[in-house]
């Protein structure tokens, strides 16, 4: 196995909070988020306890995918501000403790690309994987001079980078080796890329469909030995930066040079079981590829919360400490937390249990608040993938307060980056500021112990001692958590519950006999030490 040089000491105690540039926070009330909108909303992430901002491309694009169509790999995008409005936000979370990654489109690139441009109408350029004549399966015909027709890497807008094919195929003469001139151009230019947000003070990249660079890679050998390289040059010229993956198997992805993946909702020998398994209940955004299943986060307690513990086993034993497994909320491809049956007063004991798994939480914004997916919302910006897939209802405008403005409203509705949830209950952070009882300051509270209980942490260890309704476990040997996802009560036997501390908790009671009484949504975390003292 390929040694690196470990990850930086700051990725273990990361608190990823992911940010959709377009819906967070509007500074000029053009409809769109932006730039200074964010730095304007540093003291309150910072006030959260988020240490690590991820934000989703802001590069120049057509934005037909949101952004992941980047036509200009080193200018922002106007919409969101300028160059130096970006470097202010860098500076101003610096200054915060908060490092800032942005997302690396490693596949693909626009088609206004001006690498594409070129190579649609040069037969003798190789940056896209070009089939000379004809128009193959699954190629777009040419758009340009050039003959024959281009491999996308997901919508047809946005044409696959070459580097290269694993293996020759007779029948497809169009492919290339991995290290023929233009693969080798496209990695050349993936670490200038790097390198230039890098040394502007950015801390790395979550880096988008990681694993889909090299065509016809059984096992992903050949895109991991790419990954392998960048990281070793990182480990020289960058070596307190970070490369995240959205490949969806640490076990795969870490080995090949990621400092950390996500569980997702697709990939790895489960296609996305495991984090399916805790928060997909079938409604939101829905792949009619997945099967039908009852998720541990359901009311209906029809769940389990074996095939996350299982999948999240099965790669922490792989990794040990090479690396990290992130655990997000939701994100922009999938359905919030607060989806279908799914109700506000279930999202404690979601959190309770996130941020103290031994996995590094990404939390996307808005879902400290609760923030519903909103359904039946149109097409925007490529956001529909499927019949019941709109990832629209993911991406609303961040609700700061309940204002007409909202940073969205004030814009022409041609403007509008989406509508407002059209909810006379709509959670806001300004009412749930003003209310300790509210989500986001339990979600507070509980990165403040998470930091300061290194037990906690990823690096802790975890001992499940029942996994089911509830969910009971033991960190560092010492905080018991205990989480009940469904409606109705439940109770577990703990004879070391007995004495323990009570750190945060809802509904739960333990009797002197050391039975823990879970109400619905219950959750509770506990120290074991009497007393709580070392
Ligand atoms: C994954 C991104 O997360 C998604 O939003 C995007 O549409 C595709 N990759 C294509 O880049």
């Amino acid at each position: 196995m390929t040694s690196f040089r470990p990850a930086p000491a700051w990725l273990a105690d990361a608190v990823f909070y992911q940010i959709y540039p377009q819906s967070f926070a509007d500074s000029d009330g053009d409809g769109i988020g932006d730039f200074n909108g964010i730095t304007e909303r540093l003291d309150h992430l910072a006030w959260l306890g988020i240490n690590t901002v991820w934000l989703n491309p802001c590069f120049v694009s057509p934005f037909r995918d949101a952004g992941y169509d980047v036509s200009d790999y080193l200018n922002v995008a106007p919409r969101y501000g300028s160059n130096d409005d970006l470097a202010k936000l860098v500076d101003e979370a610096g200054r915060r403790g908060i490092r800032v990654l942005l997302d690396l489109v490693a596949g693909h690139t626009s088609d206004e690309h001006p690498w594409f441009k070129a190579a649609a109408n040069d037969p003798a350029d190789d940056r896209y994987v070009w089939a000379p004549e004809g128009h193959p399966d699954g190629f777009v015909p040419s758009p340009g001079t050039r003959p024959g027709a281009y491999l996308p890497n997901f919508f047809a807008f946005q044409p696959a980078l070459n580097f290269g094919y694993a293996r020759e195929n007779p029948a497809e003469p169009w492919r290339r080796p991995v290290d023929a001139e233009g693969p080798r151009a496209n990695r050349a230019a993936l670490r200038e890329i790097m390198d230039h947000w890098l040394g502007l003070g950015l801390s790395g990249f979550r880096v988008d469909m990681a694993a889909s660079l090299v065509k016809d890679d059984a096992g992903t050998t050949e895109t991991a030995k790419i990954w392998t390289e960048l990281r070793h040059w990182m480990d020289g010229a960058h070596p307190d930066a970070v490369l995240l993956s959205e490949w969806g198997e640490p076990e795969v992805s870490v080995p090949a040079g990621f400092h950390a993946d996500f569980f997702l909702q697709f990939g790895g020998p489960t296609d996305g079981l495991a984090l399916r398994s805790l928060w997909s209940n079938g409604e939101g955004t829905v792949d009619e590829n997945w099967d039908q299943l009852d998720c541990f986060f359901d009311p209906s307690g029809k769940g389990s919360p074996r095939p996350f513990v299982e999948a999240w086993h099965r790669a922490s034993t792989a990794l040990g400490h090479s690396g990290f497994i992130s655990l997000p909320s939701a994100n922009h491809d999938f359905s919030r937390l607060n989806c279908g049956p799914r109700t506000a007063d279930q999202l404690p004991a979601a959190f309770a249990f996130q941020l103290t798994w031994p996995t590094l939480p990404a939390i996307y914004y808005g879902d400290e608040i609760g923030m519903r997916y909103v359904p039946d919302l149109p097409e925007k910006e490529g956001s529909v993938l499927g019949p019941r897939y709109n990832r629209a209802g993911s991406r609303t405008p961040m609700q700061w307060d309940d204002s007409a403005n909202a940073g969205f409203s004030t814009a022409p509705p041609d403007r509008l980056y989406l509508p407002l949830a059209p909810s006379p209950n709509r959670p806001t952070v300004a009412a749930q500021l003003a209310d300790d009882t509210s989500l986001l300051h339990l979600v507070r509270r509980l990165l403040a112990l998470r930091t300061s209980s290194p037990e906690l942490g990823p690096g802790g260890s975890v001992e499940v001692l029942h996994a089911g309704y509830p969910f009971v476990y033991v960190r560092g040997g010492r905080y018991l958590v205990v989480v009940n996802p469904r409606r109705d009560a439940v109770s577990y036997g703990y004879d070391g519950a007995r004495d323990a501390r009570v750190l945060a908790a809802s509904g739960i009671r333990v009797d002197g006999d050391g039975t823990i009484t879970a109400h619905g949504f219950a959750y509770g975390i506990f120290d074991l030490r009497r007393g709580g003292g070392q």
